[in-house]
């Protein structure tokens, strides 16, 4: 697999995954070879694949060469219920502090709801009400009659994620970056965020536009008029909300890529899971995880092939209408990788 390649290699970590996870990896790793991109893969397991091999589902290893190469595409992991296992995403943000989570959507397919959708959400990934600080308080012989939760936003975390989208917005030339909270009730928790946000918008004032919704009102506009939006950045809670949302307005899941980045390590994936019930069959759509190794490619220095990739991944979709079965049509996933192969070389 001795791909053509005009830069130096970049050494990533490649985690297949389970269910349809090792089937659309392999169809990303045909594409991203054919495209001549850098990585010089570390295949790691993961999830299922993980307790398997070593009892684990994030083993030792896997987590040796993240920290390593500090950059990592992953398939889905199947997360067991109950077996006492954490979430391997919850684990994988903890250990590499990804503080970002990055998730662009786009209309790629015309015909659905809403035309000509271009949006991003920055969403801040370990604070908020996710730290999950609970507790019960019982209540005559009810242990569990009151339920408490706090949650925790930094000045420091605030001012990492309001910089990181305003960042963005000027590598990626976007207009906008509306800041998204609810300090008119949670005045507090997301107050500081607001005021921080506002006070990084100041520093891109002439660079990049700023404006602000309360989450709520973010939501209804998102549906009645989403072309006003641009970049969002908002708390945790806020951010899985509407970026569910916001996937919803380009035809769901299966065209949603998304990327964790943090200060050591960048990790990129779909948005989507491991599809259990399509496994082994050959016909999952890659698409959401070919996005995601598109955002890879731009984070590691190379818009060149991200725009090379997304280029054809438009043509095949519209020009040779070659689609996977989710999207109505009737091609394998390798099919569909082969019709983007013959685009990008
Ligand atoms: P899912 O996203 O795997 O599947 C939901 C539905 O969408 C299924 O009908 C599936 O066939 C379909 N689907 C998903 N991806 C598709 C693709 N690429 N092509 C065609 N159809 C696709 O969600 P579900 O069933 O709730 O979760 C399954 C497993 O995945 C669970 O163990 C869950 O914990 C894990 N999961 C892992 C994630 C990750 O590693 N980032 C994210 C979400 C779920
Ligand atoms: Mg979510």
């Amino acid at each position: 697999m001795a791909a053509q390649h005009d830069g130096p290699q970049i050494p990533a970590t490649l985690i297949p995954g389970d269910g349809i996870g090792p089937e659309i990896v392999e169809a990303v790793v045909q594409v991203l070879d054919a495209l001549g991109a850098p990585f010089a893969w570390d295949v790691q397991q993961g999830g299922l694949a993980g307790i398997t091999a070593c009892g684990d589902p994030l083993p030792a290893a896997t987590l040796a060469s993240i920290h390593r190469t500090r950059l990592a595409l992953k398939g889905p992991l199947t997360t067991p219920v109950g077996g006492g296992f954490r979430s391997v995403n919850v684990r994988l943000r903890e250990e590499f502090g990804l503080y970002a989570n990055v998730r662009p959507v786009r209309t790629m397919l015309p015909g659905g709801r809403y035309e000509n959708i271009d949006l991003v959400m920055v969403r801040e990934n370990l604070e908020g009400l996710y730290v999950a600080f609970e507790h019960y308080i019982p209540v005559g012989n009810d242990p569990q009659a009151v339920a408490i939760s706090s949650g925790v936003n930094t000045k420091a975390g605030s001012r990492r994620i309001a910089e990181y989208a305003f960042d963005y917005a000027v590598r990626h030339g976007r207009r906008k970056v509306t800041i998204v909270h609810k300090a008119n009730v949670l005045k507090a928790l997301t107050g500081i965020f607001l005021d921080t946000a506002r006070d990084v918008a100041r520093a891109y004032e002439g660079r990049v536009a700023c404006d602000e919704r309360i989450v709520d009102a973010c939501a209804m506009q998102l549906v009645l008029d989403p072309w006003q939006f641009d970049v969002i950045v908002t708390t945790n809670l806020f951010g899985d909300i509407l970026s569910d949302q916001m996937a919803g307005l380009v035809g769901g899941l299966g065209m949603a890529p998304g990327a964790n980045i943090g200060p050591d390590a960048a990790i990129f994936e779909a948005v989507h899971g491991s599809a259990p019930d399509i496994a082994g069959q050959g016909i999952a759509n890659p698409l959401a995880l070919l996005l995601a190794a598109a955002m890879m490619l731009d984070h590691a220095g190379r818009p060149d092939l991200d725009a090379r990739l997304r280029t054809a991944l438009d043509q095949v979709l519209m020009q040779d209408n070659i689609r996977t079965r989710d999207l109505g049509g009737a091609a394998s996933t390798q099919a569909f990788a082969a019709a983007v192969v013959r685009r990008v070389k």
